[in-house]
């Protein structure tokens, strides 16, 4: 295993918010070498979609092929209680703007990526499977980035309801759009964390966030190890 903090890596940008390590990890996991990007850039915090994105380059330079994100998201429906894992089937980029505008030339993979499928259908059957096979209870849905960084109003998350989303974050969408297009195939985790606004009637708070991630933290160690066990090497 090798360790070093994003400091050290030229380029990339440094993490601004608590519970966002900013290590990268390398080694091997469950028959699989694997890179652990613990920590992530977001829009909210000022950086570019493309700053946003840098792991994902990183990634995919060093001969990744498979990008697995995880996240912490609100639910938007009443009967996923916080701790809730939830595949990601689709997206919606509620962020309008996307880390492949104004690309140079020469990081141009595909002009025009096709995102009928941004979650590979063979990641989530062998997600689905690792988590029954773990006893894991994993719901399904779609995902809606908005920029944040405040949490959402009630008549917003009534507007993301009706648009068909079933949770709701402030990242996971330029990191799979840079992955798509660079060809990884890509499957997302969230952790359910808190219901969100308007579907409860406390307020949200990042530290109830850092702390329903880490209580939820067994069960997606247990979905990932059974998700990489099952991957064809
Ligand atoms: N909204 C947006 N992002 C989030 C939330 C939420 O309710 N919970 C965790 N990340």
């Amino acid at each position: 295993m090798w360790e070093t903090g994003y400091a050290d890596l030229p380029g990339f940008p440094r993490v601004s918010v608590p519970g966002h390590a900013g290590r990268l990890v390398l080694g091997r996991l469950a028959g699989h070498d694997v890179c652990v990007l613990s920590g992530r850039f977001h829009l909210y915090e000022g950086h570019s979609p493309g700053d946003v994105s840098a792991g994902v380059r990183l990634l995919h330079e060093l001969g990744g092929r498979i990008l697995l994100v995880t996240n912490a998201a609100g639910s938007l429906r009443r009967r996923w209680a916080p701790g809730t894992l939830l595949l990601v089937r689709d997206q919606l980029n509620l962020q309008w703007t996307s880390p492949l505008v104004g690309r140079p030339p020469a990081e141009i993979h595909d002009m025009f990526p096709d995102m009928s499928e941004p979650y590979d259908p063979e990641l989530r059957r062998l997600l689905r499977e690792a988590a029954a096979a773990a006893g894991v209870p994993l719901a399904e849905g779609v995902y809606a980035a908005v920029l944040g960084p405040s949490y959402e109003t009630p008549a917003e998350v009534r507007f993301l309801r009706r648009a068909g989303a079933d949770a709701v974050g402030m990242s996971t969408v330029p990191e799979v759009l840079a992955a798509r297009e660079r060809g990884l195939r890509v499957a997302a985790v969230s952790c359910l964390t808190n219901h969100a606004a308007g579907l409860s009637t406390e307020p949200l708070s990042h530290a109830e966030v850092v702390a329903a991630g880490a209580r939820a933290a067994p069960r997606l160690e247990a979905l990932v190890r059974g998700f990489l066990r099952a991957l064809p090497s």
